[in-house]
């Protein structure tokens, strides 16, 4: 991890600064957004969009990962709450590029993570990856989610039916 992600970082509900700036950034580097992003004529603006609805629909939370030090946004991340009724949340996210192998995400499920457990509502947190992806389960691991198994077929990517590791964490209250 590099020594400013260690320390310096920020998550900022997307629509305040700086992750007006997420759009720039730019969705169309995930994989998991490019399809979406693509599918729009107004790109970056309309997954910010997205972004807010998720708070007013009550599907999740959207944040901005910021670097505390440079007010830049480098990525994404979200806690997916459709399901919080049986006390499952979920979460995913994405970094930029440019600012892959950082240390960014490690940091920011980390700072995501330990909010999400302090939420009573949530009685079990969730991930899913897919098995080449093994940037997203290190930074899941090193975060404490265990995996559990492999999910064959489990989700639609594009055209192709995709397995998935699941991985959870389970909080611990006193
Ligand atoms: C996966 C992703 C989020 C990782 O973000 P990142 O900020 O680069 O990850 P980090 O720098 O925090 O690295 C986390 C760990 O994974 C390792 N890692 C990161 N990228 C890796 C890669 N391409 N191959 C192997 N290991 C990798 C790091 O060395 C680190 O390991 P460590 O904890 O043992 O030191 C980023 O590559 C990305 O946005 N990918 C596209 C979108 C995506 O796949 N999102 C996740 C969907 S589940």
């Amino acid at each position: 991890m590099s020594r400013r992600a260690a320390g310096a970082l920020a998550c900022v509900p997307v629509g305040r600064r700086p992750a007006r700036r997420l759009g720039r950034v730019g969705p169309s580097h995930s994989p998991h957004h490019v399809s979406a992003a693509l599918r729009c004529p107004r790109g970056s603006r309309c997954y910010l969009e997205r972004q807010h609805q998720r708070l007013a629909e009550g599907s999740g939370y959207s944040f901005a990962i910021a670097d505390a030090e440079t007010d830049e946004a480098v990525g994404n991340i979200g806690l997916w709450t459709s399901h919080i009724s049986t006390g499952r949340a979920s979460t995913g996210y994405w970094i930029a590029p440019q600012h892959r192998r950082l240390g960014y995400v490690r940091a920011a499920l980390s700072a995501l993570t330990a909010w999400a457990s302090s939420l009573d509502d949530v009685k079990r947190l969730e991930l899913f990856v897919e098995p080449w992806n093994e940037g997203s389960w290190r930074a899941a691991e090193a975060c404490g989610y265990q995996r559990e198994g492999l999910l064959r077929s489990w989700q639609q990517v594009g055209t192709e039916r995709k397995d998935m590791y699941v991985y959870s964490l389970i909080p611990v209250r006193d």
